[in-house]
């Protein structure tokens, strides 16, 4: 027998999308060094499909056609370079090795290269969308070799999520380009995530909005312009119950929260390329600060603000409203970040096919995701988003509804850093001049490190006393 495409790692991830293949006519071979997962896939696929599952690397690699493409599922790391050793002695030259994982760019640039010298092709390629993704379709980011890419697109584009007829995937670029507009995902992930867990704190604490209210604020958000899935999950965990004692399950959850690296190396590298991402970096750190649990339970006994009690009224519009634009804020804030990577690195990226391929199957998914595309689509070169004129106007037109509930946390002392963050990346965005020439000023007092002038060309240095 002969398969169309191989996996390796029969977890979560790699049997979903081998049966998601097996559904659209593709016969698939998985391969797993855990014979309980390698045997029980068959049993998994529905009659007629063809999938089998191998323990052997080489009986694996040989019962795939030519050119092989196959795909790794394992954990990021050194996971996936013994996934690649284990296969290399039966590879030969043409064939495709696509890593599925959520690895680091430098790795996968450095993969790339290494295969390269064995004639095979390397892929790095993000995938979105959970479990239920994998299975029923998910928004896929590839990257590596154009040509190369031909033998995977008939795959990809039938197992992938589908917007409008227009399958979520789709080539985006040389070398690491899949996993960077991943990583890049992740980061917006890591914001919109924070801003909604804000508002959450908004509505409890600021507006005084009871357990019901804020399930049901959500779910109709849900049926706004702010159709998102992130909203829409938000909306049905609140309404889960904890089994045994019938309370709220979120609010038995602790607050203390974990991640896998994806949003620290976004803002990283967003600071390694001088693009500013500061509601993403926020997002990172507030994970960070919910681990100091101890020095917090102490510091609300003595850090102490009066204000904290009373409620305020405000319509659930101006919150709506705040986010929207907060929301907007943060996707440009990493798509301006993709725009000067894909300089720096040499991806080539098409942000209107990036917005495309977003727009369904992956966890960022949402309505707004179609302006971003027309923007891209009417200005390739659109070096930021606020800069579309109406996306730009829709911030202008909310920016008023922000103002009010960064008010209201700060009277009432709610930590809302990202609403915050999104605010002021949209002041400094739109400021024609900046404080900075003092910190130019200063710099040149204690270091002579020179500044320039707005009246006269060349570099400059001043006898500050
Ligand atoms: C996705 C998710 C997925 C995963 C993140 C979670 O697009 O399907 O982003 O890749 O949920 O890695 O990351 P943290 O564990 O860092 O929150």
């Amino acid at each position: 027998e002969q398969y169309d495409f191989g996996i390796v790692g029969l977890g979560v991830m790699g049997r979903n999308l081998l049966l998601n293949m097996a559904d659209h006519g593709f016969a698939v071979a998985g391969l797993d060094l855990d014979e309980e997962k390698a045997n029980s896939l068959e049993k998994e696929a529905a009659e007629g499909h063809k999938i089998k599952g191998f323990t052997s690397a080489e009986a694996f690699v040989k019962s795939l056609r030519n050119p092989k493409a196959i795909m790794l599922l394992v954990p990021a790391g050194r996971p996936v370079d013994a996934a690649i050793a284990s296969l290399l002695p039966f590879l030969d030259s043409g064939d495709i090795v696509v890593d599925g994982g959520n690895s680091y760019f430098p790795d996968t640039d450095r993969r790339f290269s290494e295969l390269a010298e064995q004639h095979i092709h390397f892929f790095g390629m993000g995938i979105s969308g959970g479990e239920k993704g994998a299975r029923f379709g998910p928004s896929m980011m590839p990257g590596g070799d154009a040509q190369a890419y031909e033998r995977l697109r008939p795959v990809f584009e039938a197992i992938a999520a589908k917007v409008d007829g227009e399958p979520c995937v789709t080539y985006l670029g040389k070398g690491s380009a899949g996993n960077y507009v991943k990583m890049v995902h992740n980061g917006i992930e890591y914001g919109i995530m924070q801003l909604i867990a804000e508002t959450y704190d908004l509505m409890k604490r600021g507006l005084g909005y009871g357990d019901g209210q804020i399930q049901e604020t959500f779910e109709a958000w849900n049926n706004s312009e702010l159709h998102s899935f992130l909203i829409e999950i938000t909306a049905k965990l609140l309404a889960k119950k904890d089994e045994e004692t019938g309370k709220q399950l979120v609010t038995l959850i602790s607050d203390r929260a974990r991640s896998k690296g994806t949003g620290k190396w976004t803002s990283q590298n967003a600071m390694d390329l001088q693009a500013p991402v500061p509601v993403i970096d926020v997002a990172v750190l507030m994970r960070d600060i919910s681990k100091y649990k101890e020095e917090r339970i102490e510091a609300s006994k003595s850090l102490i603000w009066k204000g904290e009690k009373d409620t305020v009224e405000t319509s659930s519009d101006v919150l709506k409203n705040a986010f929207y634009f907060a929301m907007i804020n943060t996707y440009a804030q990493g798509m301006a970040q993709l725009t000067v990577a894909s300089k720096e690195y040499g991806y080539g990226l098409n942000l209107e096919e990036v917005a495309k391929i977003w727009r369904g199957g992956c966890i960022i998914r949402a309505l707004c995701l179609e302006d971003f595309r027309q923007a891209y689509l009417k200005n390739p070169e659109l070096p930021n988003l606020l800069l579309d004129e109406k996306i730009g106007e829709s911030l202008v037109n909310t920016q008023s509804d922000i103002r009010e509930v960064v008010k209201i946390a700060v009277d009432k002392g709610i930590p809302a850093p990202a609403y915050m963050a999104a605010l002021g990346y949209f002041d400094a965005y739109r400021s024609e001049t900046l404080s900075t020439n003092v910190i130019q000023a200063q710099r040149d007092f204690f270091g002579a490190h020179q500044f320039e002038r707005i009246d006269k060309e060349g570099v400059f240095h001043a006898q500050w006393e």
